[in-house]
């Protein structure tokens, strides 16, 4: 078995990281909130989805999920607990606008607030989503995301979070990976909900897109202060041999995954070249409508695209993760620099990085040192790409507990807080203690110190 060390971040790379560098914690509600039928909540698509037999493992649904819903003050207070500067949630729009359109609902409302209060208390900045995958089954029983009309509802409960929360938020995001939605979502119906219709997942792309650019529009007539951006997964390709069929796959689902969403973002076009899709159908307006300017970029980068036309399994040379994910923290640096010399980039935040481990829970400990060479390679990925040249404001890890990992149900465990499902209770791993000491570390590292720090570091 491999050997893992915990070791700590090494100083120039803390140094590199910069004094403003921002340590953060994700979430997304479907995820951890449960709680799926209280306080006036609507179904989504993933409720529906989930209850369908066959859709999870083990038929594993969010109903209960965390149970955040009712522990939230808890949860933060786990976050102060690790020293983490920021939290990466979702909004969960089936909570806040139970049809999709028409009614708010105020206790599902009442949530959020309680929530910004919490994170206040505590110091703690907010940086929000507002499509974490979602959707109000209403608007899916409309057609969902292959209906041009969703676009606009998307843009109205926008407006909505715009008005109410857009003074507390550090950042908005209005979705989280578009590519998981059109193309797990709806061209391989692996994710809810479970369509498998390449043309329509195209077309669904499209109109993701086209929410999230007539959400800045809305956001910002209603004089959303905050910056507002987009996440998107991303990854290096690399093609497993130097031969044309490799080359051209590498191409092709780097294209597919980056390019195709990219492109539209920032330059107002989609890449077309041999090997890509047609274009969806596209109005006048709705390119010039995408491309408004970004304010930041989120990166999500849990592994890199191997390019084999023939099955030749990735080399592994540090090791796979429980989702069965290559760790290759230098194709984060790799995909960085590209975009970098390909775009001209808004500031990025890296909104998700994060590894399953088979944890196991014995005598109240997590002990799991693989996740803290994941993170700390990571992080190093990320200084290196910060010394030549990158503008990366901070780093969330993913995720702040075990929760709800989609189709793959409760079974796979990406966080730094244990979550035993028969109790509730959270235990902190190791890596949960390394991140909150390396990230102290780094703050002592490269911020003046006073006075305080130097008494009682
Ligand atoms: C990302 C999702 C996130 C989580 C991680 C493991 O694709 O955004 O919700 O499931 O993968």
């Amino acid at each position: 078995m491999k050997s893992f060390s915990s070791e700590e971040l090494d100083t120039e790379s803390a140094e590199s990281l910069g004094p403003h560098f921002c340590w953060g914690v994700a979430t997304a509600a479907f995820q951890i909130e449960g709680a799926a039928r209280e306080d006036g909540r609507g179904e989504s698509i993933w409720d529906r989805f989930s209850h369908t037999p066959g859709k999870t493992r083990n038929g594993d649904t969010g109903d209960v999920a965390c149970d955040h819903y009712h522990r939230m003050p808890q949860d933060v207070g786990l976050m102060a607990e690790l020293g983490v500067d920021a939290y990466r949630f979702s909004f969960a729009w089936p909570r806040i606008q139970p049809l999709g359109s028409g009614a708010w609902n105020a206790k599902g409302v009442d949530f959020y607030d309680r929530l910004l209060d919490e994170l206040d208390k505590r110091g703690l900045q907010a940086h929000a989503t507002l499509y974490h995958w979602d959707l109000p089954q209403a608007l899916q029983d409309a057609g969902g995301w292959g209906h041009r009309d969703t676009a606009m509802r998307f843009a109205d409960y926008a407006a909505f979070v715009g008005q109410r929360w857009g003074q507390r938020l550090r950042s908005l995001a209005t979705h989280n990976e578009p590519w998981c939605t059109a193309h797990l979502g709806h061209a391989i119906g692996k994710f809810a909900p479970g369509l498998s219709d390449e043309h329509l997942a195209r077309q669904v792309a499209h109109h993701l897109l086209l929410s999230h650019g007539l959400a800045l529009q809305r956001l910002r007539a209603e004089g959303v202060g905050c910056p507002l951006g987009i996440v998107l997964n991303m990854s290096s390709a690399t093609p497993a041999t130097p031969m044309p069929e490799d080359l051209a796959l590498a191409r092709r689902e780097y294209g597919h995954l980056v390019r195709w969403y990219l492109e539209p973002l920032l330059l107002g076009r989609y890449p077309q070249e041999p090997g890509l899709p047609a274009p969806p159908l596209i109005e006048p307006g709705d390119m010039a409508c995408i491309r408004a300017p970004l304010d930041f970029l989120g990166v999500n980068y849990y592994t890199r695209i191997w390019a084999s036309h023939n099955g030749t399994p990735p080399p592994a040379r540090l090791g796979v993760s429980d989702m069965g994910w290559e760790t290759h923290p230098d194709g984060l640096r790799e995909l960085l620099l590209n975009l970098h010399r390909e775009y001209p980039l808004p500031p990025l935040y890296i909104t998700e990085n994060g590894m399953a481990c088979a944890d196991r829970l014995e005598n109240g400990q997590v002990h799991d040192p693989q996740r803290i060479d994941y993170v700390r390679r990571h992080l190093q990925a990320l200084a290196q790409a910060k010394r030549e040249g990158l503008d990366i404001r901070g780093y969330f890890y993913w995720s702040l507990m075990d929760n709800f990992e989609w189709d793959s149900g409760y079974a796979k465990r990406f966080g730094l807080v244990h979550v035993d499902y028969e109790t509730q209770q959270r235990t902190l791993k190791s890596s949960a203690h390394w991140y909150a000491s390396n990230a102290r570390r780094q703050r002592r590292l490269t911020q003046p110190t006073t006075a305080t720090e130097v008494t009682h570091g």
